[in-house]
């Protein structure tokens, strides 16, 4: 099999071709990549009275926990407080505790900045806080706090441990002396413990997660949904303006994943993060639209026509908080008080999510309501529709996020959708892709029908066939995100994802290898090949490409098939004297002590990851080079 890659340009690669899709699901970001290490720190989104409202928390020797809102909250926003009261006739420690997002992780040598609220009238004593194991009762860490009075007191503190516990078996006590406290009432609300941060940043982001992205260099940072943008109700839409400033001002809502979300992950910790990523976000605003039921579709909530200025005048006002210059605006001027003196750069806003569901009022009304009035007010913005590609809109749409969850075979066919699609200046974002099943029948069903429960490298390898194709055709398509990004393995909605974690651990999957393989390894342009591609009955999919700051080349090749292919590669100009290669293959080249796993999963969290080598070029113009069975492949080598 012979492949020629030639010097011949035929597009340029838009530098945001690859990046994420991001929303808060599987406690992607509360319990997440948001480092609070407190789960249901304000009482945000329950019911006071009931149990449920105490999720996360636990009393420790007898002491009676309730969530209130009987008693003034610590702001308007945070109306549910902690009622803890001290049977009468204790003595010693008695508290409650806090056990985290199943676990916390305590690590010799970090600073831990916690902090609380708490009031009492029947109690003045002194308060411990302690980071403690809940299996061994070892204290790692712990602080005494004085000065608690009938008013709502804010108390901060640092925990330092010097040992790193063996496990995440651990929880943040509070505990009073019980003889002090004997049939007394402590209020407490706004609970906060946080570890270090991705580079330093407060209210910021777990480290290892945020690292994890990073390494993947991603240039779009779409967000903040997904359905979690759109809410069950137009109340619990996600709402911008109640996700900034103070976290004693953000009330949090209830997901549209089916928990709380606290909403310390907001519109600012958004942006700063995308460009802690140097990624450009795509601003999801919401398009008057709810999600209720998806088996009844007219069951969801759209506002109608004449109600629908006040949500357009909230996006436009979401905008320029974002984006007024310094000191320009009151929104510019918040955006400052909040900590963000110089603008956002902002180009893409995407109008809704999934909008085909309910295209009638989409085309009749909603985005053109959105579009023409934000336009107006800011021209240099461009807009995404989030119907499907054949829905005519008014005005016509220029960008179009088209998403796919699929099996892998859909993946293979569709590396070649672009190859004729007319160039008539529609771009796309493949904003939400990935394989999830191996039944047609099943593509978002249970996992006994065939959904994935992690990402396969049969799955990854198909992923990565599509990618060559959105690559090589990446003139039409300008990004790409796999979606969704984390699931904590104790509590989500949805598989699989590109990365697994505890408040432990984290497990890059096989499809993680592949976004970090094809992005971090990016050209500036493609480079023709002959042939270009061929038919999806042929198990090899590639891409070749030339970054013109480094002139380094790249061939990203997927082979699906079950056979090792050798191509002949050659060269109308010379390459050399080596080229390295990162495959994400089967064993044997990825060994895990001899067993195989067709995924990243617990058990086997690294049975498939990308091995790097380097090998001679002895002549410049042509080698040949052997793909192994279901692998994906990164040739990088040297233009001379
Ligand atoms: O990625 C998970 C969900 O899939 C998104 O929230 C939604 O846009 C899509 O249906």
């Amino acid at each position: 099999l012979n492949l020629r890659i030639t010097k011949n340009k035929t597009v340029d690669i838009p530098s945001t071709l690859y990046g994420y899709m991001w929303e808060d699901i599987n406690q992607s970001g509360d319990g997440g990549l948001y480092a609070e290490l407190l789960q249901n720190r304000a009482f945000q989104g329950v019911i006071p009275g009931t149990q449920a409202a105490l999720f996360g928390w636990q009393p420790f020797q007898g002491a009676w926990l309730s969530v209130t809102s009987d008693t003034q909250g610590v702001s308007s926003a945070l109306p549910n407080s902690l009622e803890v009261d001290i049977p009468s006739f204790v003595n010693g420690p008695i508290g409650f505790e806090n056990t985290g997002y199943w676990g916390i992780k305590v690590q010799s040598g970090w600073t831990y900045t916690a902090s609380f609220y708490a009031k009492s009238s029947t109690f003045s004593g002194s308060i411990t806080a302690s980071l403690t194991s809940s299996t061994t009762g070892q204290v790692f860490s712990t602080q005494t706090l004085k000065g608690i009075n009938s008013k709502w007191k804010q108390f901060t503190f640092q925990f330092t441990p010097n040992t790193t516990a063996p496990d995440t078996e651990n929880v943040f006590r509070i505990t009073v002396n019980g003889a002090d406290a004997q049939g007394a009432s402590i209020f407490f609300g706004m609970f906060s413990l946080f570890p270090p941060t991705f580079r330093g940043r407060e209210n910021g982001m777990r480290i290892d997660l945020a690292e994890a992205f990073a390494a993947t260099r991603p240039s779009v940072w779409r967000f903040p949904g997904g359905n979690n943008l759109e809410g069950g109700s137009w109340d619990t839409r996600w709402k911008w303006n109640e996700t900034i400033g103070p976290i004693e001002n953000r009330p949090g809502r209830i997901g549209d994943w089916s928990y709380p979300n606290t909403d310390g992950l907001g519109l600012l910790e958004y942006l700063n993060w995308a460009e802690d990523l140097g990624a450009e976000p795509i601003l999801g605003i919401w398009a008057g639209i709810s999600i209720a039921n998806y088996s009844e579709l007219s069951s969801w909530p759209v506002v109608p026509e004449d109600e629908l200025k006040p949500y357009v005048d909230d996006a436009i006002n979401e905008i320029h908080f974002i984006t007024d210059p310094a000191g320009s605006s009151d929104l510019a001027k918040l955006r400052e008080q909040y900590g963000r003196k110089e603008p956002y750069a902002l180009t893409f806003i995407e109008v809704g999510n999934e909008d085909q569901f309910q295209p009638d009022s989409y085309a009749a009304y909603r985005w053109n309501a959105f579009v023409s009035a934000i336009s107006a007010e800011f021209p240099h913005l461009e807009f995404l529709a989030t119907t499907q590609p054949s829905t005519a809109l008014n005005p016509a749409y220029k960008r179009i996020d088209f998403h796919q969850y699929a099996v892998p075979q859909w993946f293979h066919d569709a590396a070649f959708m672009f190859d004729d699609y007319p160039r008539n200046g529609t771009k796309w974002f493949i904003g939400e892709y990935a394989v999830t099943s191996t039944n047609t029948s099943c593509n978002l069903g249970a996992i006994s029908c065939g959904r994935l429960a992690f990402p396969t490298l049969e799955g990854a390898a198909a992923e990565a066939a599509f990618m060559t194709g959105m690559e090589r055709n990446s003139d039409v398509v300008f990004a790409s995100a796999y979606a969704p990004s984390l699931q904590h393995l104790r509590n989500f909605q949805w598989s699989p994802d590109i990365m697994s974690f505890t408040a432990g651990t984290l497990i890059k999957s096989a499809s993680y290898f592949v976004q970090q393989m094809f992005s971090a390894n990016r050209g500036t342009q493609v480079l023709e090949t002959t042939p270009a591609s061929t038919n999806d009955s042929f198990p090899l999919f590639w891409v070749a490409s030339h970054n013109n700051k480094t002139n380094a080349m790249f061939l990203k090749v997927s082979n699906v098939g079950s056979d090792d292919i050798v191509f002949d590669l050659s060269f109308d100009f010379p390459v050399g004297g080596f080229g390295t290669a990162i495959t994400l293959a089967n064993p044997p080249l990825t060994v895990n002590s001899g067993v195989f796993s067709v995924a990243n999963t617990p058990e086997y969290p690294e049975a498939i990851v990308p091995v790097s080598s380097a090998f001679a070029i002895v002549d410049p113009t042509k080698f040949n080079y052997t793909f192994p069975a279901q692998s994906v492949t990164v040739l990088s080598l040297s233009v001379k």
